[in-house]
């Protein structure tokens, strides 16, 4: 190594190192706009998930986002032929209302599908009163689908393999339980696997 070499190479390894410390500041940050307290996963403002959406309901009527403004939102992205994770997930959901009885009629539960060729409003219609009453389901075009995901975050996807138009298809997806304020925004994320009294729990010290 020459001394030119020398300073370019002392050059690059300080740049590295100024790199890896903004990064970290950077994920320190982030990551204190969501502090974790137990099964909840708080969302300030800067985690920006909630976000309008156009969708059709599970009587045929036109929904979107504003129609909810008000009231509290619990709001799950699922497709009702899961084998097991959404519906276990929507009976928390259901439960958990039932435990918060006339406290919890702030609340409105909602089911977005994420697999709209398969779930009508006629599938969802018998879907969801499986889980509550006051259940809602969304479906749409795909393209309203995915926007409506996107605003929230939510990943989805057909397991690789899967073929248009076969009942059996899979669907990968995230299953967080959204609170979503009466301002539109998301206020709290529940893991899925969450139990009813504890979720319950933490929806009457969150919408009291
Ligand atoms: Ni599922």
């Amino acid at each position: 190594m020459n001394r030119r070499q020398i300073v370019i190479f002392s050059a690059g390894i300080l740049a590295c190192v100024l790199v890896a410390w903004a990064l970290a500041f950077l994920v320190k940050g982030r990551r204190a706009t969501m502090p974790i307290r137990g099964p909840v996963i708080m969302l300030t403002a800067a985690a920006d998930i909630g976000g309008p959406f156009r969708l059709t309901d599970h009587t045929g009527k036109r929904v979107t986002d504003a129609d909810f403004r008000g009231r509290f939102m619990l709001l799950y992205f699922g497709y009702t032929f899961c084998p097991d994770v959404c519906p276990a997930d929507l009976q928390t959901m259901g439960r958990a209302l039932d435990i918060l009885a006339a406290k919890g009629e702030v609340i409105t539960p909602v089911f977005i599908t994420v697999d709209p060729e398969r779930d009508s409003p006629a599938v969802l219609k018998k879907y969801v009163a499986a889980f509550h009453p006051r259940m809602v389901g969304l479906t749409g075009p795909a393209a309203a689908i995915k926007a409506a995901a996107k605003a929230y975050k939510v990943y989805y996807r057909a397991q690789p393999g899967a073929k248009p138009g076969d009942t059996k298809i899979l669907m990968d997806h995230t299953s967080f339980i959204y609170l979503v304020g009466p301002d539109g925004k998301a206020v709290a994320a529940f893991r899925g696997g969450t139990r009813p009294e504890v979720l319950a729990k933490e929806l009457a010290r969150l919408t009291g």
